[in-house]
């Protein structure tokens, strides 16, 4: 079930702190993170498989890289799944040290893979190109390879990223051969990963594409490379409506590592959910700034908009919301909450039975987490909004809102157009 929250006197509480207050202290949009409720979902995982498996959690850091989440997840003990050479040094500054980090990338430069390589951190290779320019970058390089399992399964069509043709991974034919090429160009081969796609809610796709990982782990100890680990990459979906079902993460656990104990010699598993640690941590504070009635549909608009949370207008994702300040009280009718972009996409929900709002409430965005910070944009010329850390009853500013100024910083204005 999708996760639900105190409230007193009305009042929605995160992390033993009233959302409206957060509001009003640190302003509005905000994006504000339960720090307990991402060590605990982090150890959820974690248990579940370490109870078979020697287990490594390599955190998607994409979800959310900011840095008081990322020492969070360093103190629990997490490693990282990092896609840039951004992702790869925020997490070095974060403290992990880099046999913690996993780079993934895909379609890499020279110039990234010559950068990554030098911080000594494992590298994931997408294909026999980036292999082969790696050879001649860092010879005998820690490497694993992500193969394009032909299964996949996502949320959205534009999220899935493991079927047939997909533009990631060695094509299920090459990658033996691949394998044989990379032990004579003289790598230091680790595993095999594979990546289905993000925020699928069934087992089967998974066991469907650790069984393929499973035949070619046994085709590979063929050649005389023994990989250390398997890697299934991340995609583990979380509710996002309040009746849906939960992935049952201990089944899944279960039934993944019997196949692997039972069929390979590989003893250790990592996994990289990024959605499922820090998605239900979140909530996104907005404040109502308008209401209006066209006759058609009434509108609450609020100050963020897709350029402070994209997944609705990008993939039409649902996002439950709640007007924080009236939790509990009696619906009589159904508004749309829609931004303050200049565009009919933009918008947060659609179609939602809410208490009858005014001007000045605080609407609450659930599950906000995952892809809420980390893809916002100063699109409309808005600064990118603030993040504030809740624990014990206590609200800390971890990331201020950014400056109009801030926005130009980088701008340069030819002398012969200046005034
Ligand atoms: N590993 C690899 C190689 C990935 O490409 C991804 C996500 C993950 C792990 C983590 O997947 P997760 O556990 O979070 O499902 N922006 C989209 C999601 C894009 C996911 C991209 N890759 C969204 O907002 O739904």
């Amino acid at each position: 079930m999708m996760r639900e929250f105190e409230t007193k006197d009305s009042n929605m509480m995160i992390g033993g702190v009233s959302a409206p207050e957060i509001a009003r202290e640190f302003g509005t949009p905000v994006y504000v993170v339960d720090e307990a409720r991402i060590r605990e979902n982090y150890r959820k995982v974690y248990e579940a498989y370490s109870r078979y498996m020697d287990t490594r959690i390599h955190y998607a850091c994409k979800a959310n890289t900011s840095l008081a989440v990322l020492r969070i997840l360093e103190q629990e003990g997490s490693g990282i799944d990092a896609v840039s050479i951004g992702e790869v040094r925020t997490c070095l500054k974060a403290g992990f040290t880099p046999d913690r980090i996993m780079y993934t990338g895909v379609n890499v430069s020279n110039r990234e893979l010559r950068e990554v390589a030098e911080t000594g951190v494992m590298i994931n290779l997408d294909s026999v190109s980036e292999m082969e320019r790696l050879a001649e970058i860092s010879p005998g390089h820690k490497v694993s390879f992500r193969i394009t399992p032909n299964v996949g399964s996502g949320h959205s069509a534009k999220v899935i990223t493991g079927s047939k043709g997909a533009k990631f991974g060695i094509p299920l034919d090459q990658v033996i051969s691949t394998y044989a090429r990379a032990k004579d160009l003289g790598f230091d081969i680790k595993g095999i990963h594979a990546h289905i796609g993000s925020g699928g809610q069934s087992v089967e796709p998974f066991m469907d594409m650790v069984e393929v990982l499973i035949n070619l782990t046994n085709e590979i100890a063929e050649l005389g490379i023994d990989l250390e680990f398997i890697d299934i990459g991340g995609g583990i979906g979380v509710p996002y409506k309040p009746q849906e079902e939960e992935m049952d993460v201990g089944e899944m656990a279960m039934n993944l590592t019997d196949m692997i104990l039972e069929e390979t010699d590989v003893r250790t598993i990592v996994l990289e959910p990024g959605r499922y640690i820090v998605c239900d941590a979140v909530v996104l504070l907005a404040t109502v700034n308008d209401i209006k009635d066209t006759g058609v549909k009434t509108y609450i608009g609020t100050d963020a908009g897709f350029n402070t949370l994209i997944r609705p207008a990008m993939y039409d994702s649902y996002h439950h919301v709640a007007i924080a300040n009236r939790m509990g009280k009696a619906c009589t009718r159904k508004y749309d909450v829609v931004g303050p972009i200049c565009e009919s996409g933009d918008y947060i929900a659609h179609d939602r039975v809410l208490p009858d709002p005014q001007e000045g409430d605080i609407l609450a965005v659930y599950n906000a987490g995952a892809y809420g910070f980390s893809m916002s944009s100063n699109y409309n010329s808005r600064p990118l909004c603030a993040e504030v850390l809740v624990n014990d009853g206590q609200a800390e500013l971890i990331r201020e809102a950014e400056s109009i100024e801030e926005m130009w910083r980088h701008q340069i204005v030819p002398k012969r157009l200046q005034r």
